[in-house]
């Protein structure tokens, strides 16, 4: 199945790293121009518009912290006045502040609701408005299986992924009629620099978890993403999807 998204501009938030830095090449390698948003990896950012350069692709890095709504309106006032359009968006940047609930800070409960629900949050809503203007758009969060299972020390992130799930699919019923499909993809345990602390801690347990018994890479996640982008997905809308090798069926 050839995906062809030439003539498609997308934002990728955290593109700097792990899945952000897969999507990014993949979309870039499917014709897409790709923004790549980041927060604190400038180098790492640059190397992956670097890599896009040199296969040819159009591609810009734009620092933003997503969490913080002047910066987000920044980010989108640069897309609308360089590109014009918004076909995609994929809501990727998170963050983990692990810690069981008696201990857990506010801080730490605020950062990741912050970053990866209200950061999704603030984007979709500059996104949906350019998209509206064309009556099409993408729009896929990345969510996380952590959403339907649970885990120690991970209140904060389960509740944020779990109201992206939630807000995929108010957001999905609300823009179904203006041409925007929106999807969640839920990563289960994938290998970037997010999770190789729990891997280290835990990683032989966490396998005997999956039934395919393997960590997944960046590109089994990109590779879904790239799909729903495409308009070999346009009958797909408010859906969430794991990538996870299995683990939340087993
Ligand atoms: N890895 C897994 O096993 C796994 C499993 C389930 C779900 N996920 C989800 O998949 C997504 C990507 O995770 P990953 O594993 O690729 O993590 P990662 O390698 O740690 O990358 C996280 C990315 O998010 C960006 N980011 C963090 N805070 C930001 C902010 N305030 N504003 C803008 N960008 C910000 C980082 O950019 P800077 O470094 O430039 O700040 C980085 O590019 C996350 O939403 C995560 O929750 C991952």
């Amino acid at each position: 199945m050839q995906l062809d998204l030439s003539g498609k501009t997308a934002l990728v938030t955290g593109g700097s790293k792990g899945i952000g830095r897969e999507t990014s090449i993949l979309l870039a390698k499917a014709g897409a121009k790709v923004i790549i948003n980041y927060n604190k990896s400038a180098e790492k950012a640059e190397e992956v518009k670097k890599a896009l350069a040199d296969s040819g692709a159009e591609a810009d890095i734009f620092k933003a912290d997503i969490s913080a709504p002047e910066e987000v309106q920044a980010l989108f006032d640069f897309i609308r006045s360089r590109y014009g359009r918004l076909d995609i968006l994929v809501n990727n940047a998170g963050v983990i502040k692990d810690n069981l609930l008696l201990a857990m800070e506010l801080s730490e409960w605020d950062k990741v609701l912050d970053t990866n629900l209200r950061g999704a949050f603030l984007c979709t809503k500059y996104a949906a408005e350019m998209m509206m203007a064309n009556h099409s758009g993408k729009i896929i969060n990345i969510s996380s299986i952590g959403a339907i299972k649970g885990g120690r020390g991970q209140t904060n992130y389960a509740s944020a992924k779990g109201g992206l799930i939630s807000f995929t699919r108010a957001c999905a019923v609300e823009l179904a009629g203006k041409g925007i499909r929106v999807n969640a993809v839920l990563p289960g345990m994938i290998v970037t620099d997010m999770s190789s602390r729990v891997r280290k801690r835990a990683g032989e347990k966490i396998l005997e978890l999956i039934p395919l018994n393997r960590f997944g890479e960046p590109s089994d996640v990109a590779n879904l993403i790239v799909f729903l982008a495409s308009d070999k997905a346009d009958y797909i809308t408010g859906q969430t999807i794991p990538v996870d090798g299995g683990m939340s069926v087993s």
